[in-house]
């Protein structure tokens, strides 16, 4: 009997030692996983704190004043078919070149909504539907302008982003540049389409990343950035042909420039995703991102090789400002760096880390 009770006791200290040693183990884990997931640029804030940042050092005097309460969520209908004539009824003040100010007061900024585009008039109808009325009620002065490839050559989305920035500084010194995936559509008309003075990731929760961004560092959809940050570091990279890491490259540019990543909070950046075809990465881009820091200061808006372009077709469409282009064929040679200053693979994974 004796001998039962002491190995019992024996028993239970064995056991206790066993769940301390768990118990740190999650404890190191948890840890562990906090250092290396820790991402201190990425920060949400609300809309308001948005138009705070930037009403600072200027006078409200005649300024639009934005309710954000009264902004409401919309039912958005990825299925819907409208056509430019059905747009344009429902929003008789939107003038020649997707183009809008308030009449009653002074919006804070003037944006430029840049949108890369080839062969997808349907999504751009349903995209237009969507934003058009919503930028009126956000009081934003804007012009939207859509960058179309020419040609059948591997997309270039970067490229076409720096294309759209240029082209549409000709048109007017516009405060803050939103680029704008053609098939993702705001579900609330909360998400402010305004700068601050930061990178304003504004896709903050998709539909088909189950409304989280995928990892911290995603930059994709649709970010707005201010004219002056976005020269700052310099734009897209130009050398990114095909699908995939060229949001990753711009993201790793305003890491390394001490910009923050903001995002609104995920109930208000929710998006849908018009269905399609989900496309394949380019056989070069992650090998790409790996050279992406010794190309960055010469890989954008500051390479007059890679910014080469034509444009073919400028016009006022009544609902948006088309601007068409032949950007070149993708080289031969595709610029991946140089291999002495590559990223390591540390610095990769911790990238892509959620
Ligand atoms: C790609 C990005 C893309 C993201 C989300 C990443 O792996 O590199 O370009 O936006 O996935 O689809
Ligand atoms: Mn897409």
């Amino acid at each position: 009997m004796i001998r039962c009770k002491m190995s019992l006791k024996s028993r239970m200290t064995k056991c206790r030692r066993h769940l301390r040693s768990v118990l740190l183990f999650i404890y190191f884990s948890l840890l562990g996983f906090a250092l290396f997931n820790y991402k201190s640029h990425c920060v949400y804030t609300m809309p308001d704190a948005l138009l705070q940042m930037s009403q600072i050092g200027h006078s409200s005097e005649g300024k639009c004043k934005i309710n954000i309460a009264e902004l409401d969520e919309v039912k958005v209908d990825i299925f819907s078919e409208p056509s430019e004539k059905e747009i344009q009824a429902i929003n008789p003040e939107v003038k020649k070149g997707g183009v809008y100010s308030p009449k009653k007061c002074q919006a804070w900024q003037k944006v430029a909504i840049i949108i890369p585009y080839r062969d997808r008039y349907h999504f751009l109808m349903i995209l237009l539907n969507r934003l058009l009325p919503m930028l009126q009620r956000q009081q934003l002065n804007f012009r939207i302008f859509v960058v179309e490839q020419a040609g059948d050559k591997q997309f270039n989305r970067g490229k076409l982003m720096n294309v759209g920035y240029l082209e549409a500084l000709k048109f007017d010194k516009f405060d803050c540049f939103v680029f704008q995936d053609a098939d993702l559509l705001p579900e609330t008309d909360k998400n402010l389409y305004m700068c601050d003075p930061h990178a304003r990731h504004l896709a903050s929760a998709i539909n088909e990343m189950r409304y989280h961004v995928m990892y911290y560092n995603y930059a994709g959809g649709v970010i707005a950035l201010n004219r002056e940050n976005y020269h700052r570091i310099n734009g897209y990279s130009n050398s990114y042909w095909g699908w995939g890491n060229e949001d990753d490259d711009f993201s790793a540019r305003i890491l390394e420039s001490g910009l923050l990543l903001t995002r609104p909070p995920e109930h208000i950046g929710r998006y849908k995703m018009v269905r399609h075809k989900k496309q394949t990465r380019s056989d070069h881009g992650n090998e790409m991102f790996l050279g992406w820091r010794s190309r960055w200061m010469t890989d954008g808006l500051s390479d007059p090789d890679g910014m080469n372009y034509t444009r073919l077709q400028l016009e006022e469409l009544p609902l948006y400002t088309h601007v068409k282009v032949d950007i070149g064929d993708p080289p031969a040679q595709m610029r991946l760096g140089n291999p002495d200053e590559l990223v390591s693979l540390w610095w990769f994974l911790k990238f892509y880390f959620p």
